[in-house]
């Protein structure tokens, strides 16, 4: 797809991943919307970048609305959007303490609020003339890491989710892009970054993102993501095995 005048609007887009993907993507000739839930890193990244910001916590009914309401008010249309704010969190079960807004808010920032803003932005989707459709799930969609149980799931489900939802929006010819990133070098990494674990340079994972949005590839498997994808398939329990023995 085309990305010079696009509007894109990123959630998540005041940090890690969604912060390069608009750097990147800005780079590209597109109009940026970041949000995110912390105002002064958003206008951080905002004057950085010469991007636009709207405040939003992605899991508050309210805030979705309001960002609906301000996409709508200050640019008519959405060409793109961009679920990519997410969290993670390591639990062993029979050990920790957790509540159930713990887990809760997990499942709702990963996969409840992707799901929603989608459905509300539909409308100012549909004014575009080439809109698109981006879920970030992570390559522990083909395999999950039994040390974060909720958001393996999470990631399981997006991948079902943009897959089902690729195929309902062809006829509304939405494109419906996911990205699939390996471990990548930001604070969520901070979970399992141990010396073994070789984690993938923020800016080289966003430019496979980018180059694959340019070629309409549609499951963007970026770096070691590849390889989980085909040896999930050939030996799901070796690649089982691996996870659960390097992160005991
Ligand atoms: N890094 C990796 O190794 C890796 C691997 C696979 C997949 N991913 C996925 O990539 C995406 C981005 O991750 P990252 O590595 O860039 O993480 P990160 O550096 O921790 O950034 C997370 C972003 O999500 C936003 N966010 C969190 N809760 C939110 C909420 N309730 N409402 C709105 N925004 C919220 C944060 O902003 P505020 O705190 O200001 O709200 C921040 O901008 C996530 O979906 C993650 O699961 C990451």
């Amino acid at each position: 797809m085309k990305l010079k005048d696009k509007i894109i609007l990123i959630t998540g887009g005041n940090a890690g991943i969604g912060a390069e993907m608009a750097r990147q993507l800005s780079k590209q000739g597109a109009k940026i919307i970041i949000s995110g839930r912390n105002e002064e890193t958003l206008r951080g990244v905002a004057d950085e970048y010469g991007v636009d910001y709207i405040r939003c916590d992605v899991t508050k009914e309210a805030d979705q609305y309001n960002l609906l309401k301000e996409v709508k008010t200050r640019y008519g249309k959405l060409d793109v959007l961009i679920n990519n704010a997410g969290i993670m969190k390591k639990y062993a079960f029979a050990e920790d303490e957790i509540t159930l807004s713990n887990i809760r808010n997990e499942i709702e920032i990963n996969t409840i609020s992707p799901l929603t803003l989608t459905y509300l932005f539909l409308p100012l989707l549909k004014k575009s003339s080439e809109p698109a459709v981006v879920f970030v799930s992570s390559g522990l969609a083909y395999v999950p890491f039994p040390a974060t149980p909720i958001y393996s799931g999470t990631k399981a489900l997006m991948h079902h989710c943009a897959q089902s939802l690729r195929h309902q929006f062809k006829g509304d010819n939405i494109k419906v892009f996911e990205l699939l990133p390996p471990p990548t070098d930001t604070a969520l990494a901070d979970n399992f970054r141990t010396p073994s674990v070789k984690l993938m340079p923020v800016d080289k994972m966003v430019a496979e993102f980018v180059q694959g949005l340019k070629c309409n590839k549609y499951e963007i498997a970026a770096g070691m993501s590849k390889q989980m994808r085909i040896i999930s398939r050939i030996a799901p329990n070796f690649l089982f095995k691996q996870l659960a023995n390097t992160f005991k």
